[in-house]
């Protein structure tokens, strides 16, 4: 469908038709895992493999707190958006190791990536220690938080569907659910070189807070304009 066509149909049918931002079902996996896999080219969780993805946002589907969307365009996902509170790294990490260590092993060469020889030895040893230090993985999931940030761990637009604002209704509906939770602010983690998210964000009112070599951290305080 083109743009203009897209434009008349989503005026047509509104946000109660048959175009919807909703709830990310363990259903849409086989379009999120391939969409995710295709955004986040290049990042260390998609160079694991299909498996590891799949793990991975079935993790944050498994988290009460957790906020995962998707936007539907006529039956098909056409984005998606996820993201739990601050300080979720550490449970994610214990929890996922065995499928990072199989990922590591059927994916040799990935051991051999500079990003993996960067990231993924510390988060591993981190995750292995915690976990030998600890007695085991201990309940399953990130504890109930106090913390007041929400962190947007993802959003990926079908490139089919790119650049019709889909990115901005998804943005929009991911901080307005974070706010409904009690949030006071979210933040996120960008490569400085991606100039069509980093525009997203400052569009809608996100800020640069920190930059940390390659990354960027935006964050945003919810309930102000944007
Ligand atoms: C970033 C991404 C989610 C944007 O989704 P989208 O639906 O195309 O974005 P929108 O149509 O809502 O665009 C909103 C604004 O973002 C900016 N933008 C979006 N795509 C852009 C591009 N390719 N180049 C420059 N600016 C862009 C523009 O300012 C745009 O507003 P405008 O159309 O009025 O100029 C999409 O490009 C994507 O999935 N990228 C790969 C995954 C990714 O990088 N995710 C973020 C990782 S932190």
């Amino acid at each position: 469908m083109g743009a203009r066509a897209f434009a008349a149909h989503h005026a047509d049918t509104g946000p109660r038709g048959a175009l919807v931002i909703r709830e990310l079902r363990e259903a849409d996996l086989a379009e999120v895992v391939p969409l995710h896999r295709e955004a986040f080219r290049g990042a260390l969780g998609p160079m694991l493999g299909e498996r590891y993805v799949r793990h991975f946002l079935r993790w944050f589907l498994a988290q009460p707190q957790a906020v995962c969307l998707v936007y539907d365009f006529a039956g098909e996902v056409a984005g998606y958006a996820f993201g739990a509170p601050d300080g979720y790294g550490a449970a994610l990490n214990r929890e996922l190791l065995p499928t990072v260590v199989l990922a590591a092993l059927t994916h040799p060469h990935i051991v051999l990536h500079r990003h993996f020889a960067g990231k993924a030895r510390g988060r591993l040893l981190g995750a292995w220690r915690r976990v030998t230090r600890g007695g085991g993985v201990g309940t399953p999931g990130m504890a109930a938080t106090s913390s007041t940030r929400f962190s947007l761990t993802g959003i990926g637009v079908s490139p089919r569907h790119r650049k019709r604002k889909i990115g901005q209704q998804l943005l929009a509906a991911f901080e307005a659910r974070v706010a409904a939770g009690g949030f006071a602010s979210v933040c996120l983690d960008v490569y400085a070189d991606n100039h069509a998210a980093r525009r997203l964000y400052e569009s809608m009112g996100w800020q640069l807070r920190e930059e940390l070599g390659r990354v960027l951290v935006y964050d945003k305080q919810l309930g102000s304009a944007t």
